[in-house]
């Protein structure tokens, strides 16, 4: 069974997803076409690009290179400030979504502004307006429109005369950002607005020790091992975890062996709510993002450690 969340407009959009936009990660050329493919054929139907990694073109490529129909997939990019600018002007909108799409070769099903920061200030919403046109025009037919990175006052001045709905705000999220996320959930729940996690690992790859829910997470993989005969690591019970929240997990990986992993995790039962609230208690005892550049500016976060 491959996991799925049905967005705010209806649409069903795999819960797992694979990422074509990692720091460190060589994620350009073919080797974004070949491992994107590899990730298909393994039954990751969700890829997650943007203007901003370069990589849309490979995106398109290795849906065809998988030869897994275009249908079968979702994609989500994001527009992104131009070339060197420090801001996408409102009239600049339309062409920068016509290049994604011929670099793509087809519509998006989804498309997020990719920071609060992309439109000039006090433009954001003319800048989602242009979006709606967009979208009321055909020249992006249906595709559902989201935001990324996006603090509850952002969310707040969209919602104010949006005409489309953001779909979904794609956030950094894990155990160890969620002391500083629940005035965002409240805005997301107050607006029926879905979460795409990405960075969903950074507690296991990017945290110093692992911190408090590292234990936590072994001792439930080898109960899933057991259970299951699969070979479950902590890894795949983060993102069981991220799905068991109900965000969609916005992940990836260069490596056959861990992206045979993470499809593997559609096999295996979901999390009980007694397990994803040990994970909680225990995340919310740490303040600690891998992304921190992102959702910092005007938006505090919590008087915590980074580890206990
Ligand atoms: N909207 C935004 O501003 C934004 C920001 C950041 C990222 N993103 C998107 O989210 C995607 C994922 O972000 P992320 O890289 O931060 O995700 P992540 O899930 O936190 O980390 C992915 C890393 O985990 C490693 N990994 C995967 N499975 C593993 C396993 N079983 N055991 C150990 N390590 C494992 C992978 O390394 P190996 O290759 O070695 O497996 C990979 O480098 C990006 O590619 C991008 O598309 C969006």
């Amino acid at each position: 069974m491959v996991r799925s969340i049905i967005l705010p407009d209806g649409k069903r959009m795999p819960a797992l997803g694979w990422g074509n936009g990692t720091r460190g990660v060589e994620h350009s050329g073919k080797f974004a076409v070949d491992v994107g493919a590899a990730a298909l054929r393994e039954g990751i139907l969700h890829i997650d690009t943007a203007q901003a990694y370069g990589t849309e073109r490979e995106t398109g490529e290795a849906i065809r290179l998988a030869e897994v129909p275009r249908e079968q997939v979702w994609v989500t990019t994001k527009i992104y400030e131009g070339s060197g600018q420090p801001h996408r002007k409102v009239g600049e909108v339309r062409a920068a979504v016509q290049e994604s799409v011929a670099k793509l070769g087809f519509i998006p099903d989804l498309l997020l502004v990719h920071t609060p920061f992309v439109p000039e200030d006090g433009r954001l919403l003319a800048f989602w307006q242009e979006l709606e046109n967009m979208v009321e025009d055909g020249t992006l037919q249906g595709c559902s429109l989201g935001v990324s990175n996006f603090r509850p006052q952002d969310i707040e001045i969209l919602m104010h005369s949006a005409r489309i709905k953001p779909v979904c705000n794609q956030i950094e999220f894990h155990p160890y950002a969620l002391a500083h996320l629940d005035s965002l959930f409240a805005t997301h729940s107050k607006y029926g607005i879905a979460t795409q996690a990405y960075g969903p690992l950074q507690p296991l790859i990017a945290h110093p020790t692992g911190g408090p829910i590292k234990p936590i997470l072994k001792r439930i993989a080898g109960i899933l091992s057991n259970d299951s005969g699969q070979n479950v690591d902590e890894a795949s019970v983060l993102l069981l975890w991220t799905i068991g929240k109900g965000a969609a997990a916005i992940t990836t990986s260069s490596n056959p062996v861990n992206i045979a992993k993470m499809a593997a995790i559609d096999r295996l039962r979901d999390l009980t709510e007694a397990e994803i609230d040990e994970i909680d208690q225990a995340g919310r005892k740490v303040h600690f993002k891998g992304w921190a550049g992102h959702m910092s500016k005007d938006y505090p976060v919590p008087d915590l450690p980074e580890d206990v």
